[in-house]
């Protein structure tokens, strides 16, 4: 695959757990810890194929909805990956960052989020973002509350606020806007993921459910976007 044109963001929906264990007859938990195998792949492949940054939806504001047990499970899940991701993380020289709203999850959460965003702050692979209790327009809202502080307290005027300035004061404040968001299992909508950020992104869609998207099909995804005219954005 050629590299230069190889999109250096990519976002992805990871959708369709739960109908992938239900067409296996097991329960949606198992397809919840496929789908985190399956990110871990991911991961590897992303960097083979020149992808620079990864941003994963792993779990919205909304998704607190879920039944108890499901959402505990998913806590579980997270908790287990972000352990695992430091020897990760520092094997494949991996910058791990959480974004979403972080004081909304469990305490040892927060903490391991903020650990090792530490820890891998200094590596200059694959930049991996996950989305954990994030929804665009919470984020938006948090970034305009705490620039009418700035004006509030007389180190911003109203009228020096410019698109950059709303820019910096997301949770992806330095890391540039995705150039391919992928949406797997056949949804066709956004879900509060990213939209200030998406605004240029050409989007895929995929009938394949999470669990088994795998190389070949982030290929065709690529192979998709190069057939794309991109004007605008990052484009070159
Ligand atoms: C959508 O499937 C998936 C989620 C809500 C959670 C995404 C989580 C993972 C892929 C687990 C791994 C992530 C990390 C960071 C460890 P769904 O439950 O909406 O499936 P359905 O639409 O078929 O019911």
């Amino acid at each position: 695959m050629d590299k230069k044109s190889v999109p250096a963001h990519v976002a992805i929906i990871m959708d369709g757990n739960g109908r992938w264990a239900k067409s296996k007859g097991m329960p949606r938990t198992i397809g919840h810890a496929k789908g985190a195998q399956n990110l871990e792949d991911m991961l590897y492949i992303a960097d083979e194929l020149g992808i620079k940054y990864l941003t994963v939806y792993a779990f919205s504001t909304e998704n607190w909805k879920r039944s108890e047990d499901e959402v505990l499970a998913l806590m579980n899940l997270f908790r287990q990956y972000l352990r695992n991701g430091f020897r990760k993380a520092a094997k494949n020289n991996v910058r791990i960052r959480v974004i979403g709203y972080r004081p909304g999850l469990p305490k040892d959460l927060q903490d391991l989020a903020d650990e090792i965003e530490e820890f891998s702050k200094d590596n200059t692979g694959l930049q991996f973002q996950i989305a954990l209790n994030y929804g665009s327009r919470d984020e938006i809202t948090r970034a305009v509350k705490q620039i009418a502080e700035e004006v509030k307290n007389g180190t911003l005027s109203p009228e020096d606020i410019s698109e950059e300035t709303i820019t910096k004061h997301l949770d992806t404040a330095d890391i540039p806007d995705p150039d391919l968001l992928i949406r797997t299992s056949g949804e066709q909508r956004l879900s509060n993921y990213l939209l200030w950020q998406l605004a240029y992104t050409e989007f895929y869609y995929t009938d394949t459910h999470w669990p088994v998207f795998g190389k070949k099909e982030l290929q065709d995804a690529i192979e998709w976007y190069q057939t794309r005219d991109r004007r605008y954005g990052n484009a070159k």
